[in-house]
């Protein structure tokens, strides 16, 4: 068994301010951005949830990532519909008694009743409308990885029906009744959810889940060094330190922290961790140096305007063009070359493109490595 360290503080600022009650009032949707592998999942999963659970609420967890060939809305309408399933017998009875025979969610599921007497279509909203009333208690709608559902329209579509479930319910009864909260390992992807008055979530904001930080490296060197013998023992300094070269990632420090346990070497646990995480660090930069070195000029150009205007970015825009321009020192660059360029970024997994053509890096750690990149440059000159 991994050790797994609990942030149930966390998961009751969180609940309260989904319910209205925190500091910070997240009744229309939290929406928590955070690197890959830094421990998102198991929040929710482990955290979160339980605490949800524990003040009455009805929990629906979908991630989004679970099948990335199959469309978000249908995820979505899925998780629903199980849960719809989950309370069956209670629902059951409130269909009769309001006559519904068959329910159809977003074209994608049929429930089917002995009860005569057959809706139309019913929407996401609808469905989300129902559970409520079956569930008779708050819900709490998770997707994990929801900047996934920016990717066609039909995804788009769940997420203002999802919208528009959580206004019409909380405007009808006292109490937060849908309540939202979404993840995502790219903020600038995740931003495309909110921002604009376009977007179906727009006036929220986006916000860092917070990394873990000591308090967990202080726990997991207790924990470790409860296994080993009292003369190999790791300090809570180096593995904090480690953990910080690591980008955070629990995975990785159970990894080198492991192979260092095994290895014997006792005696210098402080230097072997640093080194480990260090050339970690290093294998994956050189990833992205390896990648960034086989982009032709216009390429690389485009990602270097992307990274310094994040989302105001507008790919063919005249400020744009002529950017490109200066920088390749080519005059007659045109939309058409610019188009095949971002294709073929998008390609090689560097750049994503949301069904509505806006743009965001592939993996946000690009950005730092390569502003770290370019203050290195900048200093060697
Ligand atoms: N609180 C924790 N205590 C110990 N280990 C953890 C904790 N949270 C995450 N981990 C470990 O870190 C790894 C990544 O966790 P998780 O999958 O939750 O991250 P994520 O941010 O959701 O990743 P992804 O970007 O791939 O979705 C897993 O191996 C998990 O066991
Ligand atoms: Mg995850």
């Amino acid at each position: 068994m991994y050790f797994t360290f609990r942030r149930t503080e966390l998961a009751i600022a969180y609940c309260d301010s989904l319910a209205g009650n925190g500091i910070a009032n997240a009744t229309s949707g939290l929406f928590l951005a955070a690197p890959r592998r830094v421990g998102k999942s198991t929040f929710l999963l482990n955290d979160l949830i339980p605490e949800a659970k524990k003040r009455g609420w009805t929990t629906i967890y979908i991630d989004l990532w679970v099948n990335i060939n199959a469309n978000p809305a249908d995820i979505i309408a899925e998780a629903i519909k199980n849960k719809i399933l989950e309370l069956d017998s209670k629902f059951t009875k409130i269909a009769r008694k309001i006559g519904l025979d068959k329910i159809n969610v977003m074209g994608t599921f049929v429930l089917n009743f002995s009860s005569p007497g057959l809706p139309e279509n019913i929407t996401l909203t609808d469905a989300l409308r129902i559970l409520y009333e079956i569930a008779d208690a708050p819900i709490l709608l998770i997707i994990d990885e929801a900047q996934q559902a920016l990717i066609n329209e039909k995804a788009m579509s769940a997420m203002f029906a999802i919208k528009s479930a959580r206004d019409q319910l909380n405007s009808q009864s006292a109490k937060t009744a849908l309540m939202l909260a979404f993840t995502g390992s790219n903020r600038d992807k995740l931003a495309h959810l909110v921002l604009k008055k376009s977007h179906p979530f727009f006036g929220s904001d986006v916000t860092s889940f917070p990394l873990l930080n000591k308090n967990y490296t202080d726990a997991f060197t207790h924990w470790v060094n409860n296994n080993l013998a009292p003369d190999n023992q790791f300090s809570e300094e180096s593995m904090y330190q480690a953990f910080k070269l690591v980008g955070h990632r629990p995975e990785i420090l159970r990894q080198i922290a492991g192979k260092i346990a095994l290895s014997g070497e006792a005696s210098n646990f402080a230097e072997l961790l640093k080194k480990d995480a260090l050339t970690w660090q290093n294998r994956v930069w050189e990833e992205y140096e390896n990648d960034f070195n086989t982009l032709s000029p216009l390429q690389k150009i485009i990602l270097q305007v992307l990274i310094k205007k994040e989302q105001s970015w507008l790919p063919f825009s005249e400020e744009s063009m002529q950017t490109y321009s200066q920088l390749t020192g080519q005059e007659d660059i045109s939309t058409a070359t610019v188009q095949t360029a971002i294709q073929s970024l998008r390609e090689r997994g560097l750049l994503w493109q949301s069904g509505r053509g806006t743009y965001a890096l592939e993996d946000e750690s690009f950005a730092e490595w390569y502003k770290l990149r370019s203050m290195k440059n900048e200093m060697s000159l």
